[in-house]
């Protein structure tokens, strides 16, 4: 018989903790309702006590997402639990999260707990989630740093609480993939009533294993693995879901008898909506869905792969839903081909948003000789932008060289006029930065900017990710478009947006 792998997506959750990597209530209904086409069992879809933003979202996506459990987290106090509950309760499967620490050194330092404190609170708190639904996971944070004898104590009086889902989670990245299959081994062996649950794990990567550690857990028993889009999440971030999937469907010969029920397909897509949301830009060697995964740039390699491509390609990437730069239309190309391509991609738009998208793909075309897969989705991404813009760019001219000083007049709109501003800087985007600020009137420092092209050639579609500082937040946002300055505007404009359509996240608690 099968076994099925549960995939519990926490990238808005854990993955939405990073820093700089808050979205607003929209993209992160948009990210679920990507995550239900993915496949994933389960959207941690966030941490409904932390802020009136969070708890909001949580409850919108269990109102409006269909196809998965939603799963909201909570400290072992009633009420986060409470809070959990009023969040989720429009879900038609819902799971309460509830966690606490278990190891020494926070129970010690952060709990100032001791161990039979500890296993009542846990006790406790399982049973009153067990008010609110039947799904209830458990996790002792800090499990891989937990003595053993209280670990498997701590989860049998939670079973026996009624949680269902025993969540081991190896929270500062610390376990070794070895040890750590030897503890779910010795938590499957030791734990009398380990029968009535499922065991997860949640690793994160500090030291680079958390996709290993996870694999590991799977072997040695566990049947829900914890993970987020790209790997994102609190500081070297989570176990990357499209890795952990792709191994499993890889290396069926070493996971027999294992699968899960992603669709891998769709992996690609929302890689790239999970990085243009969040503003992380997916380094090119990443594993499965950096830019340089399915490039063979060795003369040697170039000839295995035209030869036989499984010489050195082990994973076709059409399987992750990534078709590479095929050339697919031109200027002539009507409404009905690019529809038709969009649709392939992934991308099905009402009529309003196809308008847009041809629009756009006409200009682009005008300028670009060729259009690319790759130019289509920009395309598609950036319009998303637009029913979330409070500031839109309407012009920009800009004036520079060498031993000159530059200069930009750009022209915003905003729902009631539009506003023009001249200034100088240091060059023509910080130029065009100092104009867009005086219009705006919020000062934001500039952490981090970089370009890169969305495909090849001199014409190709420049897409600019930049991190500024508004409010002493760090807020990310990306523009494309066959013009850098341009592009750089409207990243810029974008993060700027995104900080208007903000909601209290001062507020927030952070784990
Ligand atoms: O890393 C961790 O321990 C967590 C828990 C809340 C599961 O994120
Ligand atoms: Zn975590």
């Amino acid at each position: 018989m099968e076994k099925k792998i549960k995939i519990f997506d926490t990238t808005l959750r854990d993955g939405e903790q990073a820093p700089g990597a808050s979205l607003s209530d929209q993209e992160k209904l948009e990210v679920a309702q990507q995550l239900v086409r993915l496949g994933v069992d389960i959207i941690e879809a966030g941490f409904p006590i932390s802020s009136p933003g969070d708890f909001d979202s949580v409850r919108q996506i269990a109102r409006q997402v269909k196809g998965a459990t939603i799963c909201g987290l909570a400290r072992s106090l009633n009420k986060d639990i409470e809070a959990a509950a009023m969040a989720l309760k429009p879900a038609k499967r819902k799971r309460i999260h509830v966690f606490l620490a278990t190891s020494k050194i926070h129970m010690k330092y952060k709990l100032k707990k001791a161990e039979s404190e500890i296993l009542k609170i846990a006790e406790a708190a399982v049973k009153y989630a067990g008010k609110f639904t039947d799904d209830i996971q458990f996790s002792p944070e800090d499990a891989s740093r937990t003595e053993k004898d209280f670990l498997f104590r701590v989860i049998e009086k939670v079973i026996k609480a009624g949680a269902t889902t025993v969540n081991i989670p190896d929270t500062v990245g610390f376990a070794q993939p070895d040890e750590f299959g030897r503890l779910i081994h010795d938590i499957c062996n030791k734990v009398s009533n380990i029968n009535k649950a499922i065991i997860a794990v949640h690793c994160h990567n500090d030291l680079g294993l958390a996709v290993a550690n996870s694999l590991a857990a799977i072997k040695n028993g566990a049947g829900q693995i914890e993970c987020t889009i790209n790997g994102i999440g609190e500081r070297a971030g989570n176990a990357a879901l499209e890795e952990i999937v792709l191994s499993l469907i890889t290396r069926k010969d070493h996971f027999k008898n294992m699968h899960c029920g992603i669709k891998t397909k769709e992996i690609y897509k929302t890689s790239r909506l999970v990085s243009k949301l969040t503003g992380f830009v997916v380094a090119p060697n990443k594993a499965i869905v950096g830019g340089n995964a399915f490039r063979h740039e060795s003369g040697i390699h170039q000839d295995g792969v035209l030869k036989k491509r499984q010489t050195y390609e082990i994973i076709s990437p059409e399987t992750v839903g990534f078709y590479g730069e095929g050339l697919v239309m031109g200027k002539h190309s009507g409404r009905h081909a690019l529809s038709n391509r969009l649709e392939r991609l992934g991308f099905k738009l009402n009529k309003k948003q196809l308008d847009i998208a041809f629009s756009r793909f006409k200009d682009l075309a005008d300028k670009k000789k060729e259009v690319f897969e790759e130019d289509l989705i920009a395309i598609v991404e950036e319009q998303s932008k637009e029913f979330e813009q409070v500031w839109s760019l309407e012009a920009l001219e800009f004036f520079g060289g060498i031993n000159v000083q530059p200069k930009a007049t750009v022209k915003l709109k905003n729902k009631k006029a539009v506003f023009s501003a001249t200034s100088e800087g240091d060059g023509p985007v910080d130029a065009c930065y100092k104009a867009i600020e005086k219009i705006i009137k919020l000062k934001a420092g500039l952490l981090d900017y970089s370009i890169q092209a969305v495909t090849r050639g001199k014409d190709a579609l420049g897409e600019v990710n930049v991190k500024l500082l508004i409010n002493k937040e760090e807020i990310s946002g990306r523009g494309a478009s066959t013009d850098i300055i341009e592009a750089s505007a409207k990243a810029y404009l974008n993060a700027v947006n995104r900080v208007l359509f903000k909601k209290e996240k001062s507020k927030k608690v952070r784990l």
